[in-house]
């Protein structure tokens, strides 16, 4: 159904409070949208309803695996996903993959997820995505800059939800050795990566008064 490399590295993100998992998505996968979510995706082209289908077929099969029955994961006015009270989740998807990472709001505050191809970021997007201090660690590896980018997604999609801040770029820098993104306001949101085959970040924000397990 999909990379079965992508899809090793891609559950390796997940843990005891967060699933993550990916799916091929395939011809037919626009019909399982079910009513109310399509009424919510106002999206015409086939491509994006085909991806939202996807995503939504695998973010039941991680509701289901949380103890959910089949819901409806619809799209609030702000393009988030809207999932069943209790759960936090998120979706991304390219032309021929869909992620999902759901959790427990006992557990996890807010997360989000962005999958992009493990290529440079272009050089024209450097000084937009990435800070001064992050330009200067560019050179680490070929893909480093799209690795911020994707971080910054997954990032922009958990605090969107989270209080509805939306932020710039510039608002996030990554610390990949803290493991962790720090906004303008000293908030500081867990990261999770995988580099191959493609770049998949998970952000995240546990609870503060979650039991420890
Ligand atoms: C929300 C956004 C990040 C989605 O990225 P994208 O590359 O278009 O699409 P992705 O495949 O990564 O993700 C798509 C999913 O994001 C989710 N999403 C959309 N808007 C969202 C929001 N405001 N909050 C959380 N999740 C959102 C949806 O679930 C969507 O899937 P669906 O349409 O099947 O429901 C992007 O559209 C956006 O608005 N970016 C803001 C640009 C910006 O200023 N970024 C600064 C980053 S710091």
């Amino acid at each position: 159904m999909c990379d079965p490399s992508l899809k090793r590295s891609v559950e390796q993100l997940s843990s005891s409070d967060i699933l993550v998992d990916c799916r091929a998505i395939l011809p037919g996968d626009e019909n399982a949208l079910l009513d109310e979510e399509a009424r919510s995706i106002p999206a015409r082209v086939l491509e994006v309803r085909r991806a939202s289908g996807a995503a939504r077929v695998l973010g039941r099969e991680l509701l289901a695996r949380l103890g959910y029955g089949d819901c409806a994961i619809p799209k609030a006015a702000s393009g988030a996903p809207l999932w069943p009270a209790g759960v936090v989740g998120s979706f991304a998807h390219d032309d021929a993959t869909a992620v999902a990472a759901v959790g427990q709001s006992d557990t996890i505050s807010a997360l989000g997820i962005d999958i992009e191809p493990a290529e440079p970021l272009p050089e024209e997007l450097r000084d937009l995505v990435a800070t001064p201090r992050e330009q200067a660690r560019l050179a680490e590896s070929p893909c480093h800059g799209r690795l911020i980018f994707a971080a910054k997604e997954a990032v922009y999609k958990t605090i969107a939800v989270l209080d509805g801040t939306l932020l710039d770029y510039h608002d996030i820098e990554v610390d990949w050795a803290a493991r962790q993104a720090v906004l303008r306001d000293g908030r500081a949101i867990k990261l999770r990566y995988c580099l191959s085959p493609q770049l998949v970040v998970l952000a995240y924000v546990p609870r503060t008064d979650a039991p420890r397990v």
